[in-house]
């Protein structure tokens, strides 16, 4: 692989301050652009996970010790490395999930925002005084870490959401065992390469490979976990939740979407359409918070439909290295035949497909499509698509549109197009969503808080409710006092 630094790809875990390589029992990791072998990755036994859980355990003491300051120069020196090999970093994740290296560059990007706002906001762990209602006393209440967390990271993203978890962890002060995707394992412990050269002192990160099920089980019937943070599908954060009842453990689930993308006949076309593509076909469409439903007005329906084909035609399938590309492959086979079936499904129930880009074979590339009179009773509106097709159903009125976009269990992101801003404050009401884009289809920030409402989870990542996760409040009342 064309690295500068050959170290930071590391066929190794790291459990418990120790790199640990592959003995006989890697995984290998593929390339989703042509099915070439990235690399292997440990799969650890449990006896190896307990060991990390435990000396996540005994480091929590030591770090918690450390000030918000102390904490937040080693998140500080972390992000600098991550941007100082942002080449390298970009080159391994295009290489195991398939990204353009344009669009994984960016990701680096993101992904150091969030070691370096956590970093600020590590000093920042604010607590109360609150009026005492009788004399003589003084009230308190100071955020303190909550201690061993687990962080469970999904391939679609596979550096920003490692940063986005770990990072205010280690910034409150909280020790940390990550499980990265078994897809992407490689940012994540290239990321931990860095960690360690940054100064992060031994068992306060672990990064453990292996099976899934076993990993997670560990981590939700341990003693010692106080909290779990899962980025990944509905159906796996709601059995995370049932395993975690015994231990009673805090969760944040950042689950699955369906994100309507509503135009009024009073929006700027041209802003619709370029918010419509940047959110619609990011990551080929395998974001939580990618469009899975367009709902465009009467009026405005044909010039959006236009103008939305004119901006897909100009994207190019393809291997994520190859000069030009915007759009790399699906993350693997299964999801390529998902995503045919629901645009076969949406076609045999009346919607037509338009086909504007051509994808190449081989690989597990979709071809960017466009599909009209797509009915809110299709499969394809109800489930989340996590592919690159626009899914477009014409609509009426205000009242008609807001009951079609909540209709559904999720509450992840929604856009709004409108230059009537008395309805965008109407609307952004209306909607129950976590996250609202009114006139914005992109709106993932370091600084402000994401998360979802209904199946789509709970819990804030990003901003300074992002760190409050990782913070207990503990209330002290002092008596006697003159
Ligand atoms: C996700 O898809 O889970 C995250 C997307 C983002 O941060 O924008």
């Amino acid at each position: 692989m064309k690295l500068k630094d050959p170290g930071l790809l590391r066929e190794a875990a790291f459990v418990a301050g120790a790199w640990r390589p592959v003995r006989n029992d890697g995984a290998t990791v593929s390339n989703p652009a042509n099915g070439e072998r990235v690399g292997e990755q440990p799969m650890l036994a449990l006896a190896e996970v307990e060991q990390a859980i435990e000396s996540a355990h005994a480091a929590f003491g030591a770090w918690r010790e450390h000030t918000g300051k102390e904490r937040a120069a080693v998140l500080r020196r972390w992000a600098d490395l991550v941007m100082a090999n942002a080449d390298d970093l970009a080159w391994i994740m295009t290489a195991e999930q398939g990204k353009p290296l344009a669009e994984a560059r960016g990701e680096i990007a993101y992904a150091a925002s969030f070691l370096e706002w956590f970093g600020e906001e590590a000093k920042r762990g604010y607590g109360h005084t609150i009026p005492e209602p009788r004399r003589g006393q003084r009230i308190k209440v100071i955020k303190e870490p909550l201690g061993v967390c687990a962080a469970i990271t999904p391939w679609n993203f596979p550096s920003a959401m490692v940063t986005r978890k770990v990072a205010p962890a280690i910034a409150a002060g909280c020790t940390v065992l990550l499980k990265p995707a078994p897809q992407t394992p490689f940012s994540a412990l290239a990321l931990c390469v860095l960690a360690e050269r940054a100064g992060l002192p031994q068992g306060v990160l672990s990064v453990l490979t292996g099976e899934a099920r076993m990993i997670g089980e560990a981590f939700c019937e341990s003693h010692l976990i106080r909290k779990i943070s899962f980025t990944g599908s509905t159906a796996v954060g709601k059995s995370l939740m049932a395993n975690a009842a015994g231990t009673l453990k805090k969760l944040s689930l950042e689950l699955g979407g369906n994100a309507p993308f509503i135009v009024f006949d009073d929006a700027d076309v041209e802003a619709a359409v370029a918010g419509a593509k940047a959110s619609k076909f990011r990551n080929a469409g395998q974001t939580c918070v990618c469009v899975n439903r367009f709902f465009v007005q009467r009026g405005i329906h044909d010039a959006f439909v236009a103008r939305l084909k004119a901006a897909v035609a100009d994207l190019r399938v393809g291997d994520g290295y190859a000069e030009g590309t915007t759009i790399g492959p699906l993350v693997n086979h299964a999801a390529v035949e998902k995503v045919e079936r629901l645009v076969m499904q949406a076609i045999d129930a009346g919607a037509t497909a338009d086909l504007v880009v051509r994808a190449p074979a081989g690989g597990s590339f979709y071809a960017p499509t466009v599909l009209t009179g797509v009915q809110p009773s299709m499969q394809i509106s109800r489930e989340e698509i996590f592919g690159p097709v626009a899914a477009i159903t014409r609509f009426d009125t205000e009242d008609e549109v807001i009951r079609l976009a909540n209709a559904t269990r999720y509450g992840l992101a929604a856009y709004v197009y409108t230059q009537n801003m008395r309805r965008g404050h109407r609307i952004e009401r209306e909607l129950e969503y976590g996250i609202i884009g009114v006139n914005e289809g992109l709106i993932s920030t370091e600084v402000a808080p994401f998360g979802g409402v209904k199946e789509s989870g709970f819990g804030k990542e990003g901003s300074f409710y992002g760190l409050d996760e990782y913070l207990d409040s503990k209330y002290i009342c002092h008596g006697g006092v003159a």
